[in-house]
């Protein structure tokens, strides 16, 4: 037996756009994840009614209770709690939270609560540019307060942003779909740096205001592999794993930027406009534990800048590539899901290993999960051994690296239930339970708990691996 530790948190988890719907009941307003959605309802789901987690809730934590979760990690709309972001708070929306939390903790589970999940209310969108805008700042740190203040009594672990070092590679999620080209990465690294600022904030806040609360970022983690032992690829992918993820990494647990990435900013120009006082804040701020997603690793090689691409140029979003440090390249040893996701289970060892030895933190993955087109068969089942597979594989790695002395102490994979896709609608399924719909007919929205579930439940109640 592969055993874990008796208070090790076996959960799932989800967040508020992706499986709530609703998206504009009981006066939620609208988020840019709802506006994003809307641009592709011809072509897939979009977040009106997702997984209509908001009317089915209580037959949810059932069965989340009944594959024996410890901890569920959702998160909160922030437009269900202030609909413009930063004007009126609405009651109905802290009505719903208080009854998701208050069900969670009638089944003993933990609940595990993001602050923000992709959702920035539009209206900031419309009023500031987001947060290209101090006042997004000023908004998000109050709308974390009000939270704090509404469910900080049974809410006591939280998680402050998530993917922000992915999020913010995006400009779609980022809204800087107008921002004219020669200032996008200006206006990027403007609104990475007011991220921060938000997310040291709110740690601060949350540490003065919940009593017993711990709180720390939720990262998208990233494990590159140098393509070769040429000393300028692994430098490259060395440089990947820090362009994408440490440099976060770095200014969450220290308040500040490496050496690497601050004169990257300075020497491209686009390095961010700051108050006094800033730097107080930053360094003020340290996060109790690592939420950790993980779903892949990545190599990449060196690539040269030269006339036509000078340093500094990017190319693509969420595995972009940067001319004057790295390209990022196919694994040939790794199989791949159709998506693309080079399936790595030692690489998620490996990233939990070189965390805890940078920051000495503890650490929860929060996302890791295998997404494919799951099938409804005519047994009315859903047999899906592929990802009984990789979670196992999963699993094991966590094992192991609490072996290696990492201080791992839970596993949340995603998803807890078939929710959007944030690319592939319905068409691409995560959960250990379908939800009876496609992109186009919502059917009967049927909870049916897959293979998965009931090999889930077995590995909690053992409390590890056979
Ligand atoms: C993570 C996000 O990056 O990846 C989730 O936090 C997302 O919101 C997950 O759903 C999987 O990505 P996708 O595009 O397959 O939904």
């Amino acid at each position: 037996m592969k055993k874990f530790n008796d208070n090790f948190w076996w959960g799932a988890s989800s967040s508020a756009f992706q499986i709530e719907g609703a998206w504009n009941e009981d006066s939620k307003g609208e988020s840019i994840a709802d506006y994003n959605s809307f641009k592709h309802s011809d072509q897939q789901a979009d977040t009106k009614v997702a997984s209509d987690f908001y009317h089915h809730y209580q037959e949810d934590i059932k069965l989340m209770k009944q594959m024996g979760m410890k901890a569920y990690r959702f998160s909160i709309a922030w437009t269900r709690i202030i609909p413009d972001g930063d004007g009126i708070v609405n009651q109905a929306g802290i009505d719903f939270y208080n009854h998701v939390i208050d069900e969670c903790l009638a089944n003993d589970i933990i609940p595990f609560v993001t602050l923000y999940h992709f959702d920035l209310p539009l209206a900031l969108v419309k009023k500031y540019n987001g947060w290209a805008s101090r006042d997004c700042v000023r908004a998000f740190r109050r709308y974390a307060q009000i939270c704090f203040k509404a469910f900080g009594d049974r809410v006591k672990n939280w998680q402050v942003i998530n993917e922000q070092n992915l999020m913010v590679r995006v400009n779609e999620r980022m809204n800087m779909d107008n921002v004219p080209q020669d200032e996008v990465e200006k206006v990027r690294a403007q609104m990475d740096y007011h991220m921060f600022l938000a997310c040291a904030y709110a740690m601060n806040d949350c540490h003065q205001m919940v009593a017993g609360g711990k709180i720390g970022p939720a990262i998208s983690s990233t494990m590159t592999y140098p393509v070769s032992d040429q000393p300028l690829d692994v430098w490259a992918a060395k440089m990947n794993d820090n362009f994408k993820t440490n440099y976060a990494l770095e200014m969450y647990c220290f308040g500040k930027y490496p050496g690497y990435y601050r004169h990257f900013l300075q020497e491209q120009g686009i390095y961010p406009q700051t108050a006094s006082g800033d730097d107080a804040v930053l360094a003020s701020a340290h996060p109790d534990f690592i939420a950790v997603n993980y779903y892949r690793t990545l190599a990449a090689e060196y690539l040269p800048a030269d006339q036509e691409h000078p340093v500094g140029q990017r190319v693509s979003d969420i595995d972009f590539d940067l001319y004057g440090y790295f390209k990022i390249k196919k694994n040939q040893h790794l199989k791949a899901t159709e998506y693309g996701a080079q399936i790595d289970p030692l690489g998620l060892r490996l990233v939990l290993n070189e965390y805890y030895e940078k920051y000495r933190l503890p650490m929860i993955i929060t996302e890791n999960g295998l997404g494919t087109a799951d099938k409804l068969t005519e047994d009315g089942k859903v047999h899906d051994q592929y990802r009984i597979d990789y979670l196992k594989a999963h699993i094991e790695a966590c094992y192991d690296a609490i072996q290696d002395g990492v201080e791992l102490f839970g596993y949340c994979p995603w998803s807890v239930m078939d929710i959007l896709s944030s690319h592939q609608g319905f068409k691409k399924r995560y959960g250990f339970i379908y939800v009876n719909r496609t992109d186009f007919d919502l059917k009967d929205m049927r909870r049916i708990p897959k293979d998965s579930y009931y090999w889930y439940q077995k590995v909690i109640k053992n409390n590890g691996l056979e």
